[in-house]
């Protein structure tokens, strides 16, 4: 007999050009396009069993009961996969990440993209790599991302059909590292659902969504030619660019810390007057991924440990899609 259950995994992603701010907020339709390289070694891995019994949907994310707002995120997505498979049972999504939560390291991408690949599964649909990423982004927009592997750019789109992630590269194509540099392992204030509803509140978002198609085109191109200077001034642009909107949206998100700060003159210190080939990012939290070839990796890495505040660096090859790892 079918049993309706299928487990699967996905890693988290680094957005290279970053996804602040939605067309449409119910459907997670982003004001600009993004891209982000998927990270290798940081695993979630999900479980979906699709049950007569259940009077709700149930999630148990390690190994802990959730209620409230994620839940409520996970129910979105899974009453997406009952509509397309008119499979009428609620549904027991057991979730665990083998990268300490809390951690600082955004664990919501590899969270959805598991969730819709293992709910799929489990109703037993069979689902393009399209159709899978924009049902993660019901529940995350990043996650969308983290569906297709490697080097992946988001299509921003205007609708629920034309709104998902392609891969621009395999994994193998570059080998690029990402340094997390975890700073803090503190929850953040305020999370990204809540963010992209204030980017518009900033006068420079519409600056900034106006010139996202130049630093998407720039983007491609220094992953495709494997050039990573121009990578370094297209990602570092476009990070403080969104650090710009969050820091003068009403009202102000500032997520940097002292040690964010540290790392970031660190980076370019290095880069500038040492010539490492090193640049920084950062998402809606005080972390900084620091990238560099991978060859650089491990210098990278004991430079980084050496400096004030920082607690901890993870080091992360580009990785695969998410994938059933179970059915
Ligand atoms: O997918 P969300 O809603 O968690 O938003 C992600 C926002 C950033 O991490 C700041 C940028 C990005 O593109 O990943």
């Amino acid at each position: 007999m079918r049993h309706y259950r299928a487990t699967a995994e996905a890693h988290p992603n680094i957005a290279f050009i970053k996804y602040w701010g939605n067309r449409d907020h119910a459907l997670r339709i982003p004001s600009n396009g993004s891209i982000s390289m998927n990270l290798a070694g940081l695993v979630t891995r999900t479980t979906v069993v699709f049950r007569p019994d259940l009077p709700a949907d149930r999630l148990i994310l390690a190994g802990q009961p959730r209620t409230g707002q994620a839940l409520a995120r996970v129910v979105r997505v899974l009453q997406r996969v009952r509509q397309w498979s008119a499979l009428a049972w609620y549904a027991e999504v057991r979730s665990d990440n083998n990268f300490p939560t809390g951690a600082g390291i955004a664990s919501s991408a590899a969270a959805f993209a598991a969730l819709a690949t293992a709910a799929a599964a489990a109703a037993g649909l069979s689902l393009s790599t399209q159709a899978l990423s924009r049902l993660a982004r019901l529940g995350s927009g990043s996650a969308s991302r983290s569906v297709p592997p490697g080097f992946v750019e988001w299509l921003a789109g205007k609708s629920d059909a034309a709104s998902y992630a392609v891969s621009i590269a395999p994994p193998d194509h570059w080998a690029l590292a990402d340094c997390v540099t975890i700073v803090t392992q503190g929850h953040k204030a305020v999370g990204s659902s809540q963010g992209h509803r204030l980017a518009e509140s900033s006068p420079f978002q519409a600056e900034r969504l106006a010139t996202a198609p130049q630093r998407l085109q720039l983007c491609r191109e220094a992953i495709l030619q494997r050039d990573f200077a121009a990578l370094a001034q297209v990602v570092e642009d476009d990070c403080h660019l969104m650090h710009a909107v969050m820091q003068t949206s009403s009202p102000r998100l500032l997520y940097w810390e002292p040690a964010t700060l540290a790392v970031m003159h660190a980076v370019r210190r290095w880069r500038e007057e040492e010539g490492l080939p090193v640049a920084y990012t950062i998402d809606a939290g005080p972390n900084v991924h620091v990238l560099c070839p991978a060859d650089h990796a491990p210098a990278v890495r004991q430079r980084l440990e050496a400096l004030r505040g920082v607690q901890q660096v993870l080091v992360a090859l580009p990785g695969g899609g998410a994938r059933v790892v179970e059915a």
